[in-house]
């Protein structure tokens, strides 16, 4: 290898690659960290499903559709059939409705951004909130006014410890809650 090509090699080829390496890395960073724990992260969705129209203005109850909030770990996006129970009727002849009916009649799963999630190290379980009494806005916000959901609360440990530690207080509305714990091998089992 010739001086100079090395020379142009360590000089600018190699603090050129670095650079990109670093702004590639801190992009994916900043993207994943968005996904996980964002505040303001709305990502656009397969269909243009309205919270909005459904169970604001159609009132329709949320956990007709998120069916495990109370009863299990995951509240659970609903599958298609759900969607049907009305759309094989109401605006059929819509562009979005036809599509759904396409997914429906594959028997495919509609592939839903997830929105919501925290790390799977830590663990959180809807029903032992839902069955307390903690409404689903208090964690989510006015999901009933949103055409597309997005994440209002940060879900870091400080975040769950802070209501866990003042629920009594912030929580006055609901008649004898009690703290929730703070011990580690609650959440890290
Ligand atoms: C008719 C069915 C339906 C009803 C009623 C409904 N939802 Fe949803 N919900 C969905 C679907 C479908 C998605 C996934 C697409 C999206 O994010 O918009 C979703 C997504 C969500 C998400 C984000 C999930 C994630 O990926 O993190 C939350 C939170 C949520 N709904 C809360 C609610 C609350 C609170 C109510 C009641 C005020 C409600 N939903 C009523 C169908 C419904
Ligand atoms: C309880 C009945 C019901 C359920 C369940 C329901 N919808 Fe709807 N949806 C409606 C009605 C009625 C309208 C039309 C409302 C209007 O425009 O006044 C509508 C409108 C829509 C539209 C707008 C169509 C257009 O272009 O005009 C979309 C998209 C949609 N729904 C998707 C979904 C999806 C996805 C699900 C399942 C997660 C779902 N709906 C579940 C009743 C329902
Ligand atoms: C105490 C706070 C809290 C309450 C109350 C709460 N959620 Fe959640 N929700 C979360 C957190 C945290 C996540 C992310 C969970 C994960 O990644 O496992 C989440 C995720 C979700 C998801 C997507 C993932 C899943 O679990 O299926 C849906 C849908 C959802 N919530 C709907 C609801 C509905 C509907 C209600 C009310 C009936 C509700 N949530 C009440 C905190 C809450
Ligand atoms: C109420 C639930 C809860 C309790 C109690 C809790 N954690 Fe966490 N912890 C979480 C959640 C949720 C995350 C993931 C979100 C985040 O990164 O903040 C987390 C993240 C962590 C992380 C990774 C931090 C990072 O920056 O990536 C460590 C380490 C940790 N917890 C240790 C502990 C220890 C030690 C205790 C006991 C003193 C504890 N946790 C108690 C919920 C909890
Ligand atoms: C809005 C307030 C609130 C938020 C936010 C919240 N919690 Fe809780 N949590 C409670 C209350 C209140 C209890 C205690 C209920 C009781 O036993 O009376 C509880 C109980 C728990 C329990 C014990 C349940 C069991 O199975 O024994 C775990 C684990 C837990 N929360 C995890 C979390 C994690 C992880 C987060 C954050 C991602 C979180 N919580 C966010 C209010 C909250």
């Amino acid at each position: 290898m010739n001086k100079s090509f090395l020379d142009y090699f360590l000089k600018i080829r190699v603090p050129v690659i670095l650079f990109v390496a670093l702004a590639s890395l801190t992009l994916t960073y900043y993207v994943s960290r968005a996904e996980r724990d964002g505040v303001g992260y709305a990502p656009e969705q397969p269909i243009p499903y309205s919270h909005k129209l459904h169970a604001g203005t159609m009132g329709i109850d949320c956990q007709y559709c998120h069916t495990g909030a109370s009863v299990s770990r995951h509240a659970m996006v609903p599958p298609v059939n759900t969607c049907m129970n009305c759309h094989t009727v109401a605006r059929k002849n819509k562009p979005n409705i036809i599509r759904l009916t396409q997914y429906y009649n594959e028997g495919k799963l509609m592939p839903w951004k997830r929105v919501h999630k925290v790390p799977d190290y830590a663990y959180f379980n809807h029903s032992v909130h839902v069955n307390k009494g903690i409404d689903c806005q208090t964690c989510h916000g006015d999901i009933q006014n949103m055409e597309v959901v997005q994440q209002t609360n940060s879900w870091t440990m400080n975040n769950c410890i802070d209501c866990h530690r003042t629920a009594p207080v912030k929580l006055a509305n609901i008649k004898g809650i009690k703290k929730g714990p703070e011990n580690c091998f609650a959440c890290h089992r």
